[in-house]
């Protein structure tokens, strides 16, 4: 799998660090709070086990999983809610951990779904973000790296399901994507 990869742009080390940052950051921002920190899955498992072993605070956790309809010939971009929440959203601080943010429609819905339960606020994590692909307008509050338009896979993120496993972000050499 690691002969796949052409070029490593965030080392284990390098992500590591990153989330030690954004870790103290919340811990700091949600001191009295005890947010909902909510893991969109897939992509964001690797960088939540993560992220909320650096908050040293009171949260509790909780998954949403969604489809997005991006590429291919669906090309709406419409967004559906494959797993829903289990916690009541109602008054609380919520979290949102991603992997990364690229039209901004996978968090436009989200955000809107727990809007309109009456969440008391909502906030973006996400250990990449990639400014150049948004569609809609969607920010992170909290970022660990702006990437470039190129396809990068691990630490969550995959291609055709795979290299999410990769402990640093890499970008796959050509020949993979023509095989
Ligand atoms: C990816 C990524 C984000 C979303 C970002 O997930 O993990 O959740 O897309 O893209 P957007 O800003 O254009 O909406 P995807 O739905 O591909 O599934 P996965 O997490 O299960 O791999
Ligand atoms: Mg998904
Ligand atoms: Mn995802």
């Amino acid at each position: 799998m690691n002969d796949d990869i052409e070029r490593v742009l965030y080392s284990q080390e390098d992500i590591a660090a990153a989330v030690r940052r954004l870790g103290k950051q919340l811990s700091n921002d949600y001191r009295d709070k005890k947010p909902l920190v909510v893991c969109v899955l897939t992509g964001a498992v690797l960088f939540m086990s993560d992220i909320i072993r650096q908050m040293d605070i009171y949260l509790d956790i909780d998954f949403v999983d969604v489809s997005s309809y991006k590429g291919g010939t669906a090309s709406t971009g419409k967004v559906e809610l494959i797993r829903d929440l289990d916690s009541d959203v109602s008054g609380r601080d919520i979290i949102f951990v991603e992997d990364i943010i690229d039209t901004g429609r996978t968090l436009q819905f989200l955000e809107d779904l727990v809007s309109d339960r009456g969440a008391n606020s909502i906030k973006v994590c996400t250990i990449f973000d990639k400014p150049e692909g948004r569609v809609v307008s969607a920010k992170a509050d909290y970022v660990g790296f702006n990437v470039p338009n190129e396809f990068i896979v691990g630490y969550g993120l995959d291609y055709k399901g795979f290299y999410r496993n990769l402990p640093y972000i890499g970008i796959l050499k050509p020949s993979i994507y023509s095989a």
